[in-house]
């Protein structure tokens, strides 16, 4: 048995929400905003830790502005490089958004990832037609323009890319558990994988490659479809020599319609770190519907399902950087998306920031889990 086995021994094994006792000190409303940020707690254990922003938000907000300033030490657009966005009409970019959040990390001294280059969503109307309509090396063109284009804009600056994201859907028909409503595996077939990363490796030979998705935390028959998958895919494309580095862990936790267990969770990340990949929570954060209408209590069992998860997501050793989508609960997409918006229109309670821009209970979950967690080695730059 290993020193990582006995420590997770240590933890509670499945998280009953509303039974676990309070695991992070309360509200820290009065706490001085001068104390250290979520990144200074990250870097003591070899880590770091960001958020995913938009460029409004660095023009048109000074104290979300300072906020991320002071936690973190990493950003991700949080829709500015999607290419709905950068290529509206073909070949035709628009980057400014992008190089607005590269530059503010770049004044900062903070790490950038890149979100994300192969995707089915967030996609410009143009390109669907256009790919039904080319032939074999047309179709490849279509994608790897995109990928040429902005890790070439980027490199240097963008330490990172989330290559292929959302590429497994198994509960929707398909035995190989891929997404069969993407376009790309409409057009290239489970190839495309393997092309966007050989091409991602030629356009900036520097930056680390990510596979993503969502859907791998949970302890439910869902995201074990899901995390099967994975592992099958990533037999497939390691058999193939595709040059992928590491997974991106969404980790949209939703605790209040799935259960978490941290056993199954650390086993999945160990098979993950058996292919010699490292790996990211790339899109932390907590869908909070469902939870007690008493905001107080709702933060305590937020604060509680996030560190039991944060804990062992920081036990391996190949667990590099956390990232929360979004920082501050004024601006969540979990406040807006369908599924996870409360119909009373309250803002969702997801980040570790409240609306307000003041820490709650979230914010001590994830600090005191970088605190608690066996240091790594020395950063990559
Ligand atoms: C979301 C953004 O937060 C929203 O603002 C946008 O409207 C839709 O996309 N998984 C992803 C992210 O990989 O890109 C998504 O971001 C959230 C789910």
């Amino acid at each position: 048995m290993t020193a990582t086995m006995e420590r997770r021994e240590f933890l509670a094994g499945a998280l009953a929400l509303g039974a676990c006792s309070p695991v992070v000190p309360a509200s820290h409303a009065q706490e001085s905003i001068s104390s250290e940020g979520l990144a200074a707690h990250a870097r003591r254990s070899g880590r770091y830790f960001g958020a995913a922003i938009k460029s409004r938000q660095l023009r048109e907000d000074p104290d979300f502005t300072a906020a991320v300033a002071r936690e973190c030490d990493m950003v991700v657009e949080e829709y500015e490089l999607k290419r709905g966005t950068t290529e509206p009409m073909p070949g035709k970019y628009d980057f400014s958004g992008a190089d607005q959040i590269i530059a503010f990390a770049q004044q900062h001294g903070m790490r950038a990832r890149g979100h994300a280059l192969v995707w089915y969503a967030a996609q410009p109307k143009w390109l669907e037609p256009a790919l039904k309509l080319a032939n074999g090396g047309g179709r490849e063109k279509l994608m790897t323009s995109y990928i040429d284009t902005a890790m070439s804009r980027y490199a240097g600056k963008i330490a990172e890319w989330d290559v292929v994201n959302e590429a497994l859907e198994p509960n929707n028909g398909r035995a190989d558990g891929m997404r069969q409503n993407s376009m790309w595996m409409q057009a290239l077939g489970e190839d495309y994988i393997d092309i966007a990363f050989h091409r991602a490796r030629n356009a900036d030979p520097r930056a680390t490659l990510f596979l993503t998705d969502f859907g791998l935390e949970h302890d439910s028959p869902r995201c074990e479809r899901r995390r099967t998958a994975m592992l099958k895919l990533l037999d497939r494309l390691k058999a193939r020599d595709v040059p992928i580095d590491a997974i991106g862990i969404q980790g949209h936790l939703k605790p209040f319609r799935e259960g978490f267990n941290q056993a199954v969770f650390a086993r999945f990340l160990d098979q993950l770190r058996g292919y010699g990949l490292t790996f990211s929570v790339t899109e932390f954060d907590v869908a909070d519907r469902g939870g007690p209408p008493n905001p107080d209590k709702r933060d305590q069992q937020i604060a509680a399902v996030a560190k039991a998860f944060l804990d062992v997501a920081l036990d391996n050793p190949a667990m590099r950087s956390i990232l929360c989508w979004g920082l501050s609960d004024r601006y969540s997409w979990l406040s807006n998306f369908p599924d996870y918006k409360w119909p009373d229109g309250q803002l969702s309670r997801g980040l570790p920031l409240d609306g307000d821009m003041r820490r709650k209970p979230l914010w001590d979950a994830i600090a005191s889990a970088f605190d608690a967690a066996p240091a790594i080695g020395r950063r990559r730059a």
